[in-house]
């Protein structure tokens, strides 16, 4: 039998009643992948229209082979939806706590109203005893926090015990994260809860990937660190890239060189405007606030130049895109590939795209975004910009392409037929993604950041 990592081979002989707390990324996959191992799972979320929406097989949002999941779960009679939390603590003899975490407005921190709400308003209910499972990134010391006020607020007091289990799936592979999870970290206070845990993963771990036992502190601070570690990397070759710039040199071949040895490895190595997303950002910002709460902010202060590295490589697009005009934006028009912060997905929070396009948009551009996804989102948050799904149609008469995500369909556009509709043939590959040498030959001015200039062959 030929198995693709959406699918799990075995189910589990102990199934269990299985309680999702917050139905987002995290929780819909988390849902309906433990539905799909054979546990019996009730899926909880505030929000009525998602609950419809899950309980009919349909997500809202992109995620490659998420609905295939949710209806293979779904119609295995396993899984279903609430917005009861008397239902939900009823119901579950584990409890996954998924709500989001998203930065504070106004501040670095991580804004916890949605685990305080989840843990208070369901705390009260747990009147038998139960597992709770925290999977949201937190701040370190918030799983503490969780297990005191459950303690405090339910019926069966200390008979609720608490573990941590971070998740670290990638929008674009979240079922495949899941199913297939590169390793599973769990933070428990007893061998009992490990024991249940283990259990209850038993068809994923039949996989043979690492099981890491830690106390609950480390396992908010593996996710911590993860994410922190990985922005760090993307930020050190978009430094190189700002080197690279200075000195002719070219950070593509610089990242390989690099990459072969296996102590530093190719991948998260990919020069460009940077990372963007609802995790690597705030994660970071959250993390520094966190160290500085817990007064060792020294430790993290080089996180800051990570985020500056970041931002930095934003507005370095928006120069070069100036340049590429020969310094006159005003009435220019300008087509940006790309609005979600990467491929296969159409999440556009904090997405470089979208602040280079706006920038551009604020200094009297006529900016037209294209994106065979993220569309309808952009629209909701930024409705100033101009919004084309037909890529060819978005281009049509600009002076020049920003290429800033980088989908499969871009990569494979034909210059020469690309050339044949603009107005000037310029483009800035933001993502170090594109033929170089096939745009140049067809004509185009090609810029990339981190990469000396090409120019072009032939002038219109
Ligand atoms: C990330 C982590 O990878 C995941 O483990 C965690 O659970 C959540 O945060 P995700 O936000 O889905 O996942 O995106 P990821 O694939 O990590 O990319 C983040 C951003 O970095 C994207 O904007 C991407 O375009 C950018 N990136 C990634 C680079 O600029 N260069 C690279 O080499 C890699």
């Amino acid at each position: 039998m030929t198995v693709d990592a959406t699918t799990t081979t075995t189910t589990t002989t102990n199934p269990r009643n299985i309680t999702v707390i917050g139905c987002g990324y995290l929780g819909a996959v988390h849902a309906a992948a433990m539905a799909d191992i054979g546990h019996n799972v009730l899926g909880f979320d505030v929000d009525v229209d998602k609950v419809a929406l899950l309980n009919t097989g349909h997500t809202p949002f992109y995620e490659p082979g998420l609905d295939e999941l949710l209806e293979r779960a779904l119609a295995t009679g396993r899984l279903r939806f609430t917005t009861s939390y008397e239902e939900t603590a009823t119901f579950g003899d584990v409890h996954f706590l998924c709500v989001g975490t998203p930065q504070q407005k106004g501040s670095h921190a991580a804004d916890l109203v949605y685990v305080r709400s989840a843990i208070q308003t369901l705390a009260p209910m747990l009147t038998k005893p139960s597992l709770v499972v925290g999977k949201s990134t937190v701040p370190v010391g918030t799983a503490e926090w969780v297990r005191d006020e459950l303690h405090r607020l339910a019926p069966a007091g200390e008979d609720i015990r608490l573990a941590w289990n971070p998740e670290f799936l990638r929008e674009g592979f979240a079922v495949q994260d899941t199913l297939r999870p590169d390793r599973l970290v769990i933070g428990v206070e007893s061998q009992r809860d490990e024991a249940e845990l283990a259990d209850l993963y038993a068809p994923i771990r039949a996989q043979g990937m690492p099981w890491v036992v830690v106390d609950l502190a480390t396992a908010q601070l593996v996710k911590n660190a993860a994410n922190a570690f990985l922005a760090t990397k993307i930020s050190f070759i978009n430094a190189m890239a700002e080197l690279c710039e200075a000195t002719g040199a070219d950070v593509v071949a610089l990242a390989d060189a690099i990459g072969h040895d296996a102590r530093i490895g190719r991948r998260f190595l990919q020069a460009g405007v940077g990372f963007g997303g609802g995790c690597l950002p705030k994660d970071l910002r959250g993390f520094m606030a966190r160290a500085d709460e817990l007064g060792v902010d020294q430790a993290l202060a080089f996180l800051r130049d990570v985020d500056d590295i970041n931002m930095r490589r934003r507005r370095r697009a928006v120069d070069v895109a100036i340049e590429l005009l020969g310094g006159s934006v005003n009435g220019a028009n300008i087509a940006v590939l790309g609005a979600a912060f990467k491929p296969d997905s159409d999440d556009i929070r904090d997405s470089p795209a979208l602040d280079v396009a706006t920038s551009l948009h604020d200094i009297g551009a006529n900016v037209v975004v294209t994106d065979p996804k993220a569309l309808d989102n952009a629209r909701r948050t930024r409705p100033g910009l101009t919004y084309i799904e037909d890529v060819r149609e978005a281009v049509a008469n600009a002076d020049v392409l920003l290429h800033l995500t980088e989908w499969r369909e871009y990569r494979d556009l034909d210059p020469a037929e690309i050339g044949s509709l603009v107005s000037h043939r310029n483009i800035l590959d933001g993502r170090n993604a594109l033929d170089a040498k096939l745009w140049q030959d067809a004509g185009w001015d090609i810029r990339a950041l981190g990469r000396p200039s090409l120019g072009h062959s032939h002038a219109q």
